[in-house]
């Protein structure tokens, strides 16, 4: 698909710092919930004019995503959610991990996204990813299935976490783990705009309220907060959370 330098510029906007215009879908989805939750103003939704952003190729430099995919530990066969893929960034990558006996669920709003997201896969060969596309409240994934489920730069933009977070939880199996991966907000550093990010504190305020144990988590990222969930009734053990510190969090 081509876009319009015009398009591509106005989808790029959402999130980077400058602030203005958007393109009108986008916008008027946005007029639609501009809601809050737990105290936490929630995102806009980053539409699809803009997927190329989330291909760019400063991205791996920038978020340096093989930290993150190794940290996950990933096996042949399993079986992956990844919540909001967009055009796939992540979807590929964890396809290649998990194999042709394993199976990503790559689960978006706009089928304009799992569109692009399929012709990158057909591009590559790859045959272990199933687009699914969800609705606001309904993510339409199975039941007790996952091992994981990622979820990178999304959860800060549903319109309805808590149904959301409800439906990822019966998607888990009883091992499965969430990873929420979200722009650091503690981190004056790192050049997001700050609706557009999240604080550890209130991550894990809004994932207990919603029947989630933390039980791991990765500050090995150059701007993003990893946290590990698991369904509170998992047998995984909870941890407690160790507060994000600039020093000791330096990538190498
Ligand atoms: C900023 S993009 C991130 C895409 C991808 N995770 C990545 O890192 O490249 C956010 C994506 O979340 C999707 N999204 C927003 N709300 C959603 C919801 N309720 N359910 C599923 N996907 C959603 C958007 O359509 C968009 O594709």
């Amino acid at each position: 698909m081509r876009f319009s330098p015009l398009l591509l510029l106005l989808g790029i906007e959402f999130a980077i710092l400058s602030s203005g215009a958007h393109d009108l879908a986008a916008e008027e989805k946005v007029a639609e919930k501009a809601g809050w939750y737990m105290g936490r103003q929630i995102a806009r939704t980053m539409s699809y004019h803009g997927a190329d952003w989330l291909i760019r190729n400063s991205r791996e430099r920038e978020e340096e995503p093989q930290r993150l995919l190794d940290a996950l530990h990933l096996k042949p066969g399993q079986q992956v959610g990844d919540y909001g893929c967009g055009n796939g960034f992540y979807a590929i990558r964890l396809a290649h991990l998990v194999g042709p006996k394993g199976k990503v669920f790559a689960v978006d709003i706009q089928q304009e996204m799992l569109d692009l997201l399929d012709a990158r896969c057909k591009a590559r060969g790859i045959g272990n990813v199933q687009p699914v596309l969800a609705t606001e409240k309904d993510s339409r994934l199975q039941a007790h299935k996952l091992d994981w489920l990622l979820m990178v730069d999304v959860y800060h933009e549903l319109s309805y976490p808590g149904e959301v977070l409800g439906e990822i939880r019966k998607s888990l199996n009883p091992h499965g783990r969430v990873a929420l991966v979200e722009f650091r907000e503690e981190d004056p550093t790192v050049p997001i705009k700050p609706l557009h990010k999240m604080s550890q504190a209130q991550a894990l305020k809004e994932l207990t309220a919603n029947g989630f144990k933390l039980v791991g988590q990765f500050d090995g990222m150059p701007w993003q907060h990893v946290l590990f969930f698991a369904r509170d009734d998992s047998p995984r053990p909870s941890v407690q959370l160790a507060a994000w510190n600039a020093a000791e969090s330096e990538p190498e």
